[in-house]
């Protein structure tokens, strides 16, 4: 071995350095001195020294953050602006994709759950056989391919409609295709449908729901006729039965349909007949409601409840965006041009929608309450109306995250006036 060395480092220039051995025979190791030693201490206790202040720091940010009032500012005075910047339909893509980036980081859920979820005994409900942790939940159209539905049941929604869902993917109308108009608190939107199809729908779906409640918003596609329409109903429903708590048969959306005339008797009964059939078939029971145009006039709102009472129809889902332009603006409806209005213009006639049909129905059928739910009044005034449960959109793109929160405080503030025994 020795030789091996000499032959590269002849006698007298031998490096200081032993060179690696061949063999596997480790040189002896030099013990370190006792100043190399205290260095190396003092390394590790400056090491452990930055861990712990960046730890403490993250810490303290995190419970910075965790204050209401913090976030609410953040939001109002940093992201809301930064969001408004942006069209409306790249603002809502920047926010499905943090969370559902978020959903996918470990302690992810966890985080947005802490941030701002509240949960509270007095804000549940048993509605429709299910257990809602509360009644808010988000309305249709927001997670459209039901890829996040996790991640805003952590944030605190009751339950999430997802969808509207076709058979085959469709694009919906050319972009742009929402508009903000802030003077009226609204959204106008000629998206129609726009879908992933339903494969794609059952493969988001199929991943464990942990504590969601899943709704699922069925549609048609726009290419089939309205004859056909009942079996693209049935598609959909069958595919996606053992995934969904609820299902809501959508016949309001599509421009294309022309909807009030659409909403006839004959033409929901022939939707949902199958819909029942299949139904009787499976071992578990899915409830059923129908979505309802606040464009109907007050007796085709009569027959869709007579339809509920006379059916086995479940419930009801009021009211879908409004072709109406009432309340905004002449210049924005000309300028943005077609589209359904949703927010602040549809509070009225959403609240007039849900009251006749709880009167007409006795309070005897689940109402979801949906349609410029603005404040906390709003949902408060909604559940007065006789919905059971209520969904927001609009109301959540003005108000930003913490306005679920708001919500539920204010129904527990409501529960403890109206129970004080059960605080
Ligand atoms: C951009 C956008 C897309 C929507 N897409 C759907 C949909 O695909 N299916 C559906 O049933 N409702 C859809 N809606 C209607 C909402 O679910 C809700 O009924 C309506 O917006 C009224 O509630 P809001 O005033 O709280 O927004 C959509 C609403 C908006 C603003």
């Amino acid at each position: 071995m020795f030789n091996q060395i000499h032959a590269i480092c002849p006698r007298g220039t031998r490096s200081a350095q032993p060179l690696p051995l061949q063999t596997g025979i480790r040189a002896p190791r030099r013990l370190p001195t006792r100043q190399e030693r205290r260095m190396k201490q003092r390394r590790a206790q400056i090491r452990k020294a930055i861990i712990r202040s960046f730890l403490s720091i993250l810490i303290k940010i995190f419970l910075y953050l965790c204050r209401p009032t913090t976030r609410a500012m953040l939001y109002g005075k940093l992201i809301k602006p930064l969001l408004f910047s942006l069209p409306p339909e790249q603002a809502h893509h920047i926010v499905t994709i943090t969370l559902s980036l978020l959903g996918k980081i470990p302690g992810g859920r966890w985080l947005l759950h802490k941030l701002y979820a509240v949960d509270h005994p007095a804000l549940e409900r048993e509605v429709l056989g299910i257990r809602f942790r509360n009644p808010v939940g988000m309305a249709a159209g927001f997670d459209r391919y039901g890829h996040i539905y996790r991640e805003l049941s952590a944030m605190g929604f009751g339950f999430v409609e997802v969808g509207s869902i076709t058979p085959k993917r469709q694009p919906g109308n050319p972009k742009p295709r929402i508009f903000r108009i802030e003077s009226a608190r609204a959204l106008l939107n000629r998206v129609g449908i726009c879908s992933h199809g339903l494969d794609r729908a059952v493969a988001h779906l199929r991943q464990p729901h942990g504590t969601a409640i899943v709704g699922c918003n069925i549609g048609k596609n726009t290419a089939t006729s309205c004859e056909q329409g009942p079996a693209d109903y049935l598609k959909c429903f069958r595919n996606l039965y053992q995934y969904a708590d609820y299902f809501t048969v959508n016949v309001a959306c599509d421009p294309g349909q022309k909807a009030p005339s659409y909403q006839t008797r004959e033409n929901i009964t022939r939707i949902l007949e199958p819909l029942f059939e299949f139904r009787r078939g499976q071992n578990q029971y899915r409830p059923i409601l129908l979505k309802v145009s606040p464009d109907l006039p007050d007796e085709t709102i009569d027959t869709m409840t007579d339809i509920l009472m006379e059916t086995p129809l479940d419930g009801m889902v009021a009211v879908n965006a409004t072709a109406s332009k009432a309340g905004i603006d002449r210049l924005d409806a000309t300028r943005l041009g077609a589209g359904v209005v949703s927010g602040e213009p549809l509070t009225r006639r959403a609240l007039e929608v849900v009251r006749r049909i709880h009167e007409r129905s006795h309070g005897a059928y689940p109402i979801i309450g949906v349609g410029g739910l603005m404040s906390p009044d709003d949902v408060l005034a909604m559940l007065d109306a006789g919905a059971s449960l209520v969904q927001i959109y609009t109301g959540y793109v003005y108000n930003g995250p913490g306005y679920l929160r708001t919500i539920c405080r204010a129904l527990i503030e409501r529960a403890a006036a109206e129970h004080p025994d059960k605080k």
